[in-house]
């Protein structure tokens, strides 16, 4: 059978649905897609997001944890709030919290938070900054989920996102559209004995607006000096913005 998106009000709770059933093999999926390579752009997402090596940060739709954690290691002090609405992925980001004081001595605080991107439970203006990771395709609202990071975030702190962008060239997107459509479920079919939600991930790119698209959005959500970033030849986008 084709696949089907789900309707909008259904998607919450399909989106759902898949990443709990994802959650304990989606690290090593994650890494065998991107080839290692989202470590690379999440590395220069946090070194775009953080103003000082203190101070208090959100990561919404955390999953995992990884972004985070990586954000905390950056940290002299403060603390990192993770907020996802996948119960098993957080289980896993706590775990994964756990192994790392293991190993590391870090006096910042890690926060995991169950909750929608749509409605943080925070004051306005508590984050020195926040940031969304390969997250914002897999809300209802696009520019609700800007509206509540900058919201949430202090004037002249940063909000950033990361996600798919627009493959350029001539060969690399109908390479990029094929490995996303034809490959990436057969990974997940093999790694995780999974092809539906690995076959929900490209498609949920379909509706997805290209890096302007989301550079407008965050210009709609009032933030200043609006700029995107191109990485991995235009498939993969850093946006961010300050805000007033
Ligand atoms: C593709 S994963 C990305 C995880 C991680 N940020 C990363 O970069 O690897 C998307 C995450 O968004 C979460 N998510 C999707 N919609 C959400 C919403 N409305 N509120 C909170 N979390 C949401 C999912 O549960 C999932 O953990």
């Amino acid at each position: 059978m084709p696949f089907r998106l789900p309707a909008k009000e259904e998607k919450a709770q399909y989106v759902l649905s898949q990443f709990d059933r994802i959650a304990r093999g989606y690290d090593l999926a994650n890494d065998c897609i991107s080839m290692g390579m989202h470590r690379l752009w999440k590395d220069k997402a946090v070194k775009t997001l953080l103003s000082s090596e203190s101070g208090s940060y959100l990561d919404v739709c955390c999953g995992t944890g990884d972004l985070a954690l990586l954000i905390a290691s950056r940290l002299k002090s403060g603390k990192v709030t993770g907020l996802d609405f996948s119960g098993n992925m957080l289980d896993v980001a706590r775990n994964r919290e756990v192994r790392y004081r293991e190993k590391h001595n870090t006096p910042v605080q890690l926060d995991w938070i169950k909750g929608d991107a749509l409605e943080l439970p925070f004051q306005n203006g508590l984050f020195d900054g926040a940031i969304v990771s390969f997250g914002l395709r897999n809300v209802t609202d696009y520019q609700k989920a800007i509206n509540e990071l900058t919201r949430v975030v202090k004037p002249g702190g940063r909000v950033l996102n990361l996600d798919l962008g627009k493959p350029e060239g001539l060969i690399f997107p109908p390479l990029f559209a094929f490995y996303f459509s034809q490959i990436v479920p057969l990974i997940g079919q093999v790694l995780q004995n999974d092809r539906k939600a690995y076959t929900y991930l490209p498609e949920s790119k379909r509706n997805y607006p290209d890096p302007e698209g989301i550079s407008q959005l965050f210009k709609n959500a009032g933030l200043a000096d609006v700029r995107h970033i191109k990485l991995a030849s235009g498939s993969v986008a850093l946006t961010f913005g300050i805000v007033r």
